[in-house]
């Protein structure tokens, strides 16, 4: 299993309910990368999608209770049982720090603002770079968009532990 996100420089990557900040390349490349697989979100990440189920993905959904539209799971690690290895998760802060563990790697968006100011945030992703058992393994750019810098990271965890396939814990 992986994990995809878009974090700003201190590792923000939400706000007000919505993305910290949003780079058409980065969307695109968001939308290749998790095409054709198992995508793992939490119910708030959900709704901020629009409510309704990413085409092209299967959409899991976590939540203490049914989402209509979604496949929805009572906790993260059935969810996470139920995709399989062949899966992203997707956010938001409550379901990466749930899942992070199961994750062998993690494709990071990492943007600042070019006048070295902070991009707002109030959800958070786990600082990578300040935990031992991720190591940077590639990293492309830096690139420009608009006011913003950006780079793409990919991280791997040394010690990522397997998930459990059990497709009844539903
Ligand atoms: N930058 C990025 O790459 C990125 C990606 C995704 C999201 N985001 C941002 O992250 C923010 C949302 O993150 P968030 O942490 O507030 O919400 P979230 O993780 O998307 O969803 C939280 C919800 O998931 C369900 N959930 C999580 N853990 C659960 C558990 N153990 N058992 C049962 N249900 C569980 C609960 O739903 P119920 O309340 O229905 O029980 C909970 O309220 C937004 O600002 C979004 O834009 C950013």
């Amino acid at each position: 299993m992986k994990a995809i996100v878009a974090v700003t420089s201190s590792w923000g990557i939400g706000f007000e309910g919505d993305l910290a900040f949003r780079i058409p390349d980065d969307m695109r490349r968001f939308r290749e990368t998790t095409w054709g697989h198992a995508v793992i979100m939490g119910r708030r990440t959900y709704e901020s999608l629009g409510g309704r189920p990413l085409p092209g993905r299967r959409c899991i959904v976590v939540s203490s209770r049914d989402v209509p539209g979604a496949e929805t799971y009572r906790d993260p690690y059935a969810a996470a049982s139920a995709a399989g290895d062949d899966s992203f998760v997707i956010g938001g802060e409550s379901v990466y720090r749930e899942l992070l563990a199961f994750c062998d790697e993690t494709y990071v968006t990492f943007a600042c603002r070019t006048d070295g100011s902070d991009i707002p945030a109030d959800r958070f992703f786990p600082d990578l770079d300040d935990d031992g058992g991720w190591h940077l393994r590639s990293l492309e750019g830096p690139y420009l968009y608009g006011h913003l810098r950006y780079e793409y990271r990919v991280y791997r965890n040394r010690d990522a532990k397997p998930v459990a396939v059990s497709p009844n814990s539903r």
